[in-house]
């Protein structure tokens, strides 16, 4: 097993950040931070797909995170939910990174065999998320739009609900397990 954190919070101490950055301790993992590794999530026009050319070279930024999704088994992205969705800094990485020619739209798929988790902190409660279709469309958004379509079947999405009501320690217990699935496994 290689895997990667990915984790997008700007406080180091937020439960998103000591859920992720426990894992990577537990594992081995290598963690990708993107606040302290001050990832600008911003596609420049060097990071821009050109559909006629699935062997693009991207900025060297974007090839060296290439090569750390490359390099993982597995792979968890532990993210705050904001406005039912991850951060910008989060999608950002996803815009620039997974891109076209490697994570989609080779000859060879690039990314299949991999195993991937989805864990979203999430302050409001469950029946929210599920009343209004906010867990479906996170779903469909992340396992089958981003994981699926880059040759990872392999994937789910946990939500951790109501952080804002239940103990840190609780919180993280319920990170953890969901993290311990896709890493120990
Ligand atoms: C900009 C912003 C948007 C948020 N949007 C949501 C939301 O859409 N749904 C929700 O349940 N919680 C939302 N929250 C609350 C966060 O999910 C909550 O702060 C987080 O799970 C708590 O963990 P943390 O200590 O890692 O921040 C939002 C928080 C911020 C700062």
């Amino acid at each position: 097993m290689s895997a990667l954190v990915v984790t997008g919070h700007p406080r180091t101490g937020s439960l998103t950040g000591r859920a992720a950055r426990a894992a990577a301790d537990r594992y081995g993992a290598d963690l990708l931070d993107l606040y302290a590794e001050k990832f600008d999530p911003a596609l420049t026009e060097a990071d821009e797909p050109d559909w006629h050319d699935p062997g693009k070279s991207y900025s060297a930024e974007v090839h060296a995170h290439m090569e750390r999704i490359e390099a993982a088994t597995e792979i968890a992205v532990v993210f705050p939910v904001w406005w039912f969705s991850p951060p910008a800094i989060v999608k950002g990485w996803i815009d620039r990174v997974w891109n076209h020619g490697f994570a989609y739209g080779a000859d060879r798929p690039r990314l299949a065999g991999k195993r991937m988790l989805w864990l979203g902190l999430a302050g409001g409660p469950e029946g929210y998320f599920t009343a209004n279709g906010f867990h479906t469309a996170m779903d469909r958004q992340l396992r089958i739009g981003v994981s699926r379509f880059c040759g990872i079947p392999d994937a789910a999405l946990h939500l951790v609900y109501d952080t804002e009501h239940r103990s840190g320690d609780d919180v993280l217990a319920e990170a953890a397990a969901a993290l311990d699935g896709l890493l120990a496994g």
